[in-house]
């Protein structure tokens, strides 16, 4: 493809699911895609014609085609995150406090540099394994979730194979399926009925050709639950066709009370990701792993020796440790979380101007601004109230805005009311 200076490159096309308009953005540059009643698709500015311009997306029935010019090699919201979430409130995060090392009942002087991990470390592998209740020939160690979707997703498909992946999603998961040529489509997940997964609409969106199902549980951004019934009618409709379904669980231990079991027992269908990084608040351990069937596993740890090879040593010592006091390390973020969840309860209860549903767990809620443009609004509470959210255009949902819990009652409830003044701001 020939670039200019000031042309936008263009190295996707795509549309929501259902045919609801859907913007996307390159390199800088942003784009709308809507749908007429036709079902034709059409690209507003800055769209620019002539030699490169992406090719017409081909589009069936109101899901995804996703048509790769050139290869996606980046993620907006990681850049956003690192970049520009910061403020004095920070609400943009979705991960508990830290947990101080000093905390950790744990000797430094017991730590090592280097030790037997060629394709991870079997303490800490038997220690996942014991988590999950599952055998450790099936735990593949990973730097963080973010790794180990990388891992999964790239050892399960081929370019051009199709994914079809929950809307809304987080972003980062989009983009490892750009990254490796997936042909992405969308199945929706609809706020009117909880942002439940509804087996029908996974049943309308999958193909023959689909490889692999993704699903957050809980869901990143709304923190919804997805039911075990769920998920094995999820695992029936991806087994019917050859697919596997993948389910990211960073999240599904802040379901403080009665917390589900990982769907790693649903049956060979199911894939696994998670982490100690959201709901233990030690994400700097970077302790992330697979769940897979032994061969798949194995294919996951050939393809690591690509990436990061070999895990870092002291990581894995102290997040054995972190696993041996797992109990303290969670007692504290739902201490925080549960305080948390009260602030936001009776702020929902004042608002007329946003909704968002609700969730007894979860490190995070998912805002609707019924009016406006959460973008514009986002922008005005970060310049004049000195408060960041997460942006829900990162979810393809530019009308949301995402909220976390976990880190400080105080500076939640102070996020909180900043919020609520900017909102009265702009109906004033
Ligand atoms: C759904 C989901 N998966 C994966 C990640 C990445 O997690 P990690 O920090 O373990 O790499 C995040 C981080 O926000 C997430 O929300």
């Amino acid at each position: 493809m020939r670039r200019s200076s000031s042309a936008p490159l263009f190295s996707h096309w795509e549309d929501g699911p259902q045919g609801r308009g859907y913007s996307g953005s390159l390199l800088g540059d942003s784009f709308v895609l809507t749908r007429s009643r036709c079902g034709r698709l059409a690209a507003a500015s800055p769209f620019r014609g002539g030699q490169d311009a992406p090719r017409r997306p081909h589009s069936q029935d109101g899901c995804v085609t996703l048509h790769l010019l050139m290869r996606h090699k980046h993620s907006d919201y990681m850049h956003w995150s690192k970049t520009q979430s910061r403020a004095r409130i920070n609400l943009a995060t979705s991960g508990v406090a830290s947990f101080p090392l000093h905390e950790l009942p744990v000797n430094v002087k017991d730590l090592e540099i280097n030790g037997d991990n060629s394709y991870g470390y079997a303490p800490l592998q038997e220690a996942i394994a014991a988590h999950h209740g599952v055998d450790p020939e099936c735990v593949v160690e990973s730097a963080g979730t973010s790794m180990a979707n990388h891992l999964a997703v790239a050892a399960i498909i081929e370019p051009g194979d199709e994914v079809l992946i929950e809307h809304p999603a987080y972003g980062p998961i989009l983009d490892i399926a750009r990254y490796l040529q997936a042909n992405v489509r969308r199945f929706a997940r609809a706020e009117e009925n909880g942002w439940t997964v509804d087996p029908a609409e996974v049943r309308r969106c999958i193909t023959p050709k689909t490889r692999l199902i993704v699903i957050t549980n809980l869901h990143n951004p709304t923190s919804a639950l997805t039911a075990e019934s769920v998920l094995r009618e999820t695992g029936d409709i991806a087994r019917s066709v050859g697919a596997l379904v993948l389910v990211d669980e960073v999240y599904l231990d802040a379901v403080y009370e009665g917390t589900p079991r990982t769907s790693f027992h649903l049956g060979p269908e199911f894939v696994v990701t998670s982490s100690l990084t959201k709901v233990y608040g030690v994400s700097g351990l970077r302790c992330g792993w697979i769940l897979a069937q032994p061969d798949l596993a194995w294919k996951m740890r050939y393809l690591n020796d690509l990436y990061s090879a070999t895990p870092v040593h002291p990581g894995e010592l102290l997040s054995v440790a972190a696993f041996q006091h797992l109990d303290l390390l969670r007692e504290r973020a739902h201490r925080i979380v549960d305080a948390d969840r009260n602030v936001l309860r009776e702020f929902l209860a004042r608002q007329s101007a946003i909704s968002a549903v609700w969730t007894d767990w979860g490190t995070t809620s998912f805002v609707k601004l019924r009016d406006g443009n959460a973008d514009i609004f986002l922008e005005r509470l970060r310049a004049e109230f000195d408060t960041s959210a997460v942006p829900g255009r990162f979810f393809q949902m530019p009308d949301h805005f995402r909220v976390g819990m976990g880190v400080n009652t105080e500076m939640f409830a102070e996020g909180l009311d900043r919020v609520s003044r900017a909102l009265a701001r702009e109906t004033a």
